[in-house]
């Protein structure tokens, strides 16, 4: 069994509909019931907010305080994490223009918010998500990398970087400054930061794939086929060095071309996820509006299990509105994959009679008009 990863405490100030709300958690699993609008979402969303980044929502700052706060919002948590015992403060002061998000870890200002992934890593499904295999494909290449980053936490900068340097070339290219050493120079490092990230992406695709294969009998969801299209297709076998070499060749080879596009038209910012329905040989995006659901919902947990597997610290699970559309029996078989990876989940739903399922298994909490009762 992983080691469990549970949080113990929450407290809110400010946040979105709640001044302040302080909650208390046993370690079980815990379920969210409440009428639409109640505050369910917004307190998974402050849980998200303890992984880098900007929460479920990927909302602003000023979004996330509370209408008619005057300073900004704080969230804090206690849990048993992967390094122990943890407290986590984070929030935003919006009365600073500067405004970015402080972090303390046990009292300390973090340097970086890569640091929570040293406490916990957290995973989210929510209804937002729901239009993933229909829609454009850049976001499922932040569903991508959101997988990879829950076992990379250096993939997050790696990306950070690429972007930056190809910003600096597309910027030098659209005011025709075609200077061969800086333009080289800044290629270069797209090279090295790009075929990371792809091999970082293909590499867990790969596992992820393994994992899917030995599970997938005795999964109540659909296995999903997974693959990259869009760079470099197929040729991930081949060494990293010759790859940088080929792809900083292209991108020299391109600057007129990209030049003329306005933006750099190959790239690991180019890749496509796509999805197949494996036992109907069916991509994701024409399957029915509930298999696509399942698809999704047997994703996230096999990548809940291989992060499990990987860092052996089971990951926090965020699962918004996870059983709506589910029958009796196969919220059942649901809830006891949930429980059988280890962690802790947080779920939510209308009906309380949804989770009976759940039994003892977990804490139910009564969400109401920005309170909340157990
Ligand atoms: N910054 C904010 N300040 C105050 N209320 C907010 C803020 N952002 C969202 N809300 C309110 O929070 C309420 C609950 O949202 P949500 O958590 O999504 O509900 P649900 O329980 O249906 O998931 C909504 O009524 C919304 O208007
Ligand atoms: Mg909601």
């Amino acid at each position: 069994m992983p080691h469990k990863v549970s949080l113990s405490r929450l407290k809110l100030t400010d946040f979105r509909n709640y001044a302040s709300v302080s909650l208390s958690f046993d370690g079980r699993h815990v379920v969210l019931t409440g009428d639409n609008g109640a505050g369910k979402t917004n307190l998974m969303e402050a849980v998200s907010l303890l992984s880098p980044g900007r929460g479920l929502r990927r909302a602003t700052y000023g979004d996330i305080t509370r209408v008619g706060a005057t300073a900004g919002f704080s969230i804090f948590a206690e849990l048993a994490g992967m390094d122990g015992e943890v407290e986590i403060g984070t929030g935003v002061d919006t009365t600073d223009d500067s405004a970015s998000r402080r972090l303390r870890i046990n009292g300390t200002p973090a340097k970086s918010a890569d640091e929570l992934t040293d406490h916990l890593r957290l995973l989210w499904l929510t209804p937002s998500m729901d239009g993933l295999f229909t829609g454009g494909s850049s976001e499922r290449r932040r569903f991508l990398d959101r997988l990879v980053l829950s076992l990379d936490p250096a993939h997050g900068r790696r990306a950070s970087d690429f972007e930056r340097a190809m910003r600096s070339r597309n910027k030098l290219l659209d005011e025709r400054r075609f200077d061969p050493a800086w333009l080289s120079g800044l290629e270069q490092q797209m090279a090295s930061l790009g075929i990371a990230m792809a091999m970082a992406r293909q590499e867990m695709l790969g596992l992820l794939a393994r994992l899917i294969d030995e599970t997938h009998e005795t999964s109540p969801f659909p296995a999903a086929t997974l693959e990259l299209a869009g760079f470099m297709d197929g040729q991930f076998s081949r060494p990293a060095v010759d790859l940088e070499d080929e792809y900083a060749a292209m991108l020299a080879e391109s600057r007129y071309r990209d030049a003329a596009a306005g933006r750099t038209l190959d790239g690991p910012h180019r890749v496509d996820l796509l999805v197949r329905h494996q036992q109907k040989q069916m991509e994701a995006s024409r399957c029915s509006t509930g298999e696509q659901k399942a698809l999704l919902v047997g994703l996230i947990l096999a990548h809940a299990r291989l992060v499990a597997n990987l860092t052996g610290h089971a990951p926090v699970l965020l699962l918004d509105e996870i059983a709506a559309h589910l029958d009796e029996g196969r919220r059942a078989a649901l809830f006891d994959l949930i429980d059988a990876l280890g962690g802790q989940a947080f779920m939510t739903g209308t009906d309380r009679a949804m989770f009976s399922a759940l039994g003892e298994r977990a804490q139910f909490f009564t969400v109401a008009d920005g309170k909340v009762f157990e």
